[in-house]
Formats: structure tokens, C-alpha cells, sequence
């Protein structure tokens, strides 16, 4: 079993993902906020490629139904419902029973392109569900229907970002102990290794990780500090949205 990491989608080759189980990571923000507005009762997040594809998406739907959320480097889209902090997404009154499309600078197009890449349902990671998206990593490889596993970061800007290769990092730790239980010693690329040691050592410090990356440093400039604090939480949902295609919902 090959485990690999993928800094930003801007570093993946043709064929990286092909095949492989995919876990997408955006710790600030786009997949903390998905993962929260799914555990605040959204029925469905639809990660959208660009503005106008999300409001295209919308333009027939009941207006109660929906909910236009996103984020364009980091402020808030004119004639969207909300913007990107996971706090907006919160209130059951907002959330519950609405299917949000979501437009994002760099998450929602990562995602995309891990379904379309790997050609199999991607997981959304944050810190917020650590234990959870491992747990169902372990159940589904020890199950036998993948040969590679992949966890790609969103980043930043093509690049890569601090806040996600240390999640990657705590994704792949315990991902290797759990499928070390279940007799399965997985083959780690030198990327996912590295990320993974450099998690392990500042586990503990994740706020910390959060507050000196660039995109945290930015946020904080935009008066989102408390974004940083929620989003540093590690396990706060016990929950794994996948993205099968269309929509993310909550796996059961
Ligand atoms: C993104 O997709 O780039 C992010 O989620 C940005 C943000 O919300 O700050």
C-alpha cells in the first residue's frame, strides 16, 4: 500500500492520482468549514470550479433550498449568502437542511480534481477530523480496494502551505498506526514521511502552526483570528464528508 502526499495540486503529474484513495486537506479554510457545515446539518456541500459555475448551479433551485458560500482570497463574493469562516456555518438555523454551493480561491478546485484525477470518492480532511477521516482510511485499505492512498493539499496559491502539510502529517501518523494493527505496513513516499515527522513533532502546537503559516499570517491580517483558533482544533468532529462526484455528504 503506497502513501503518498501532494504539496498542491500545481505539483501533480498525470497520472498521481489515478486509482488511488484520495483524502483533500484545507485546513484554512474550505474543507473546516465544509466538514463543519455537514456536522451543523447541511444535507449537501457542492464544491464549485469557479463564481459563475455556483451561481449557474443555483439559478433553477427554490431559493430556501440553497445557500451560496465561498470565499475569493479570502473576502467574502458579492451576492454570496456567506463567506468561508467555519463560524458562519455553525447555526443549525443557517445550515440545517440546505445545500450549500461552494466557490473557494484554492479548496473546492482541489477537490474537483481529486475525484476527476483518482476516479474514486474523495475525503475532505481538516485537523477537526483527524481521527475520524483516519479511521475510515484504515477500514476502507484494510478492505482491500486500493493500492495507493493520496492525501492532496489545496496549498496556497500553488504552492505549498504550512497548515496543510502538517495535517497531512497527522493524517499519514495515524493512518500508519492503524493499518499497522490490522497487519498492514504501508509504503511511505519520502514526501509523506517527512510531512508526517514534522507533524508528530509539533503535535501539541497546532495553533502555533496555524498562526506562522503565510495563509494564517493573511487571515489574521483580515480580522479572522478566531478562524485560526477554530480551525487548530484537532478531532472537535467526529465525522468524514466525501466528495463522490457532484456533492460532499457525510459518510455513514
Ligand atoms: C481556499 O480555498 O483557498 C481557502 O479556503 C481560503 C480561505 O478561506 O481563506
Amino acid at each position: 500500500m503506497k502513501v503518498d502526499v501532494i504539496m498542491a495540486p500545481a505539483f501533480l503529474k498525470k497520472d498521481d492520482l489515478k486509482g488511488c484513495l484520495c483524502v483533500v486537506v484545507d485546513v484554512l479554510r474550505a474543507t473546516s468549514t465544509i466538514i463543519t457545515a455537514l456536522a451543523s446539518g447541511a444535507i449537501e456541500v457542492h464544491p464549485c470550479r469557479t463564481i459563475d459555475e455556483a451561481k449557474a448551479s443555483v439559478a433553477k433551485l427554490p431559493r430556501s433550498s440553497y445557500l451560496l458560500g465561498g470565499e475569493e482570497m479570502g473576502d467574502s463574493i458579492p451576492g454570496f449568502d456567506l463567506g468561508n469562516s467555519p463560524f458562519e456555518y455553525m447555526a443549525a438555523e443557517v445550515v440545517k437542511g440546505r445545500v450549500i454551493y461552494s466557490y473557494t480561491t484554492n479548496g473546492t478546485g482541489a477537490i474537483r480534481k481529486a475525484f476527476e484525477r483518482s476516479g474514486n470518492p474523495a475525503y475532505i480532511g481538516a485537523l477537526l477530523n483527524v481521527s475520524a477521516v483516519s479511521s475510515a482510511l484504515v477500514k476502507t485499505v484494510s478492505a482491500g480496494r486500493f493500492e495507493g492512498l493520496t492525501i492532496l493539499c489545496a496549498g496556497r496559491q500553488g504552492k505549498p502551505s504550512e497548515e496543510d502539510n502538517f495535517c497531512a502529517g497527522l493524517l499519514i501518523d495515524a493512518l500508519v498506526r492503524g493499518l499497522r494493527v490490522c497487519g498492514i505496513v504501508p509504503e511511505l513516499s519520502d514526501t509523506a514521511s517527512t510531512v508526517a515527522r514534522d507533524a508528530v513533532s509539533n503535535r501539541g502546537h497546532s495553533l502555533e502552526v496555524l498562526r506562522s503559516s503565510e495563509h494564517g499570517q493573511y487571515l489574521e491580517s483580515l480580522g479572522f483570528e478566531d478562524d485560526l483558533v477554530f480551525a487548530s482544533r484537532i478531532d472537535l468532529y467526529d465525522v468524514v464528508p466525501v466528495f463522490d462526484g457532484k456533492r460532499a455528504i457525510l459518510l455513514h
